[in-house]
């Protein structure tokens, strides 16, 4: 069993479509072990995404993760960190694959709906930087 970080992003959560992105979770295969939504301020968007701080869309990234709540969570399954990024689709939805997330509900390279751990080590920085060992169950 092997886990993996996500984020319903700002643009889903302001659609009202949080259920409809839980409702492909649930049905790839994955437990949820933690789930809160959560206010990013800028800073905390900003030490999430540090990895990307050299980048030219650095700060849009940070300010958009920050203008409205986000579903962070932990889940749960064989293999959790490829098949959630299959789940997800490519980055910029226009390039996803038919019936991944991304392609079905995202809006723009930016605004595309949800996140997910790229690496094992990736996700051993993520997952501990919003869960305590006691919200995951
Ligand atoms: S990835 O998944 O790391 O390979 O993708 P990458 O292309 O490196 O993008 C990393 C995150 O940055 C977001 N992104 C952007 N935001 C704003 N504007 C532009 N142009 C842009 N390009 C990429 C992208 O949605 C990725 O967010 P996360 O949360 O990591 O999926």
């Amino acid at each position: 069993m092997e886990r993996t970080f996500a984020i319903i992003k700002p643009d889903a959560v302001e659609r009202n479509i949080v259920g409809k992105v839980l409702e492909k979770v649930e049905a790839a295969g994955f437990r949820i072990v933690g789930m809160k939504k959560i206010q990013l301020s800028k800073k905390e968007a900003e030490g999430f995404y540090y990895v990307h701080s050299e980048r030219p869309f650095f700060n849009d990234l940070c300010s958009f993760m920050s203008r409205s709540p986000v579903v962070v969570l932990t889940l749960e399954r064989e293999n959790a960190i490829a098949k959630w990024r299959e789940v997800m689709g490519a980055t910029n939805p226009a390039n996803a694959d038919a019936g991944t997330i991304r392609k079905e509900l995202g809006l723009s390279i930016e605004e595309n709906t949800v996140h997910g751990s790229d690496s094992p080590e990736s996700a051993a920085f993520e997952i501990p930087y919003f869960f305590s060992q006691l919200e995951l169950l």
